[in-house]
């Protein structure tokens, strides 16, 4: 074939262009500027501005270098970390805080996983309650007051409507309550696993027995677990810190302990508000272990706090 356009080497060179690159903005650019490529979970909330303001302390410290706020959809991290990462998740994220790296944990189902007063601890000193954490301690942040200017300059630039009184009300709060409040939104789109739903005030007729009651052996490892997974909020003697005292006569604010099986369900599934455990109801900031402890260390782990209770 002679003449015609392939002849003219810059002709088909730019006719090439022109066609590829019509090509690629139907196929690429034009579904990019679409609302489906832009999805938005109807339970995510923008930040507040106190939650603005961690989320910047969280770029700050380069928590990011070490912690990743992504779940894929494997089943390894499903069953460690909880629900897999949703595009629609993200919305307010600007920019995103993904990561790539996990020296310390995933952060993406942080939010409620604990109470408050567990992160201030863990912030404060993670040491005191992982000694082998590598994570620095932030202690300084509860000494740093927020800025409200610099957080109002944030807010403008990513768009975030919050009222003058909004502003001003951080001129109250810490960097650490900031951080704190960040924690606790991370995910919070997404529903947690919903507690087994029994009714408030529907009392258990049959208890399972603890099959290792009184085993010196089990009592001995229990004591072990009970330092390592549970001493951090319950304190070292399970008197009670973040949670409350397992060797008194109270469960869930009542007065009059519950039987072992309830203990044991408790620890197994852990809390959320308003989930019920034998008639009464939970506050909530209690993980569960379903997944770390074998069935026999949990029992364990009970007939540890028994033979506390007697002592
Ligand atoms: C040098 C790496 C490193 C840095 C930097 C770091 N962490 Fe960690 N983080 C860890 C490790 C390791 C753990 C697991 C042990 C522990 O809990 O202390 C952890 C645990 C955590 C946990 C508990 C997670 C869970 O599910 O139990 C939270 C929350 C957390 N880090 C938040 C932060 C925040 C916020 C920052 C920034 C202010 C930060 N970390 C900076 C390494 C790090
Ligand atoms: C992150 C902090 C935290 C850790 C770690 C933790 N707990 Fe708890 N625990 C709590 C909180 C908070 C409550 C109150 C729960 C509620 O009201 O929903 C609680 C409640 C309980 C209860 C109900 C007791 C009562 O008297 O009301 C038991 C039993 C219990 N925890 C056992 C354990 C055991 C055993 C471990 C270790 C395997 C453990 N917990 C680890 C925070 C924690």
């Amino acid at each position: 074939m002679s003449g015609g356009i392939y002849s003219k080497p810059i002709a088909f060179a730019i006719t090439a262009t022109v066609v590829i690159l019509i090509g690629t903005s139907v196929t690429m650019f034009y579904p990019m500027m679409t609302v489906q490529m832009h999805p938005k979970l109807d339970s995510l909330k923008p930040f507040t501005a106190l939650e603005l303001a961690g989320r910047d302390i969280y770029q700050r410290e380069g928590c990011v270098n070490c912690h990743t706020q992504t779940v894929r959809p494997l089943k390894t991290e499903v069953m460690r970390y909880g629900e897999y990462s949703k595009a629609g998740e993200f919305a307010y994220d600007r920019p995103f805080l993904w990561g790539s790296k996990r020296t310390g944990p995933d952060l993406a189902r942080i939010g409620a996983k604990y109470p408050d007063a567990w992160h201030v601890k863990h912030f404060l000193s993670p040491q005191s309650m992982f000694p082998q954490s590598n994570m620095p301690a932030y202690a300084f942040l509860k000494d740093a007051r927020l800025d409200p200017e610099a957080v109002e300059a944030h807010m403008k630039a990513l768009g975030f409507p919050y009222s003058p009184g909004e502003i001003q009300a951080l001129k109250e709060k810490t960097d650490m309550d900031a951080l704190v409040a960040y924690m606790q939104v991370i995910g919070a789109a997404v529903k947690k696993t919903a507690a087994p739903a029994v009714a408030a005030g529907v009392i258990k007729e049959t208890h399972i027995p603890n099959p290792l009651a009184n085993d010196q052996k089990a009592i001995a490892r229990g004591a072990e677990l009970y330092a390592k997974e549970c001493a951090s909020c319950h304190g070292p003697d399970a008197k009670g810190d973040i949670g409350p005292s397992l060797v008194d006569d109270e469960f869930f604010y009542i007065k009059g302990d519950l039987p072992d099986d309830d203990y044991f369900e408790v620890i197994n599934n852990g809390t959320s508000e308003g989930s019920v455990e034998d008639g009464r109801t939970a506050r909530g900031g209690m993980p569960g272990y379903k997944d770390s402890l074998k069935k026999d260390d949990i029992w364990s782990i009970v007939a540890f706090l028994r033979s506390k209770k007697a002592e």
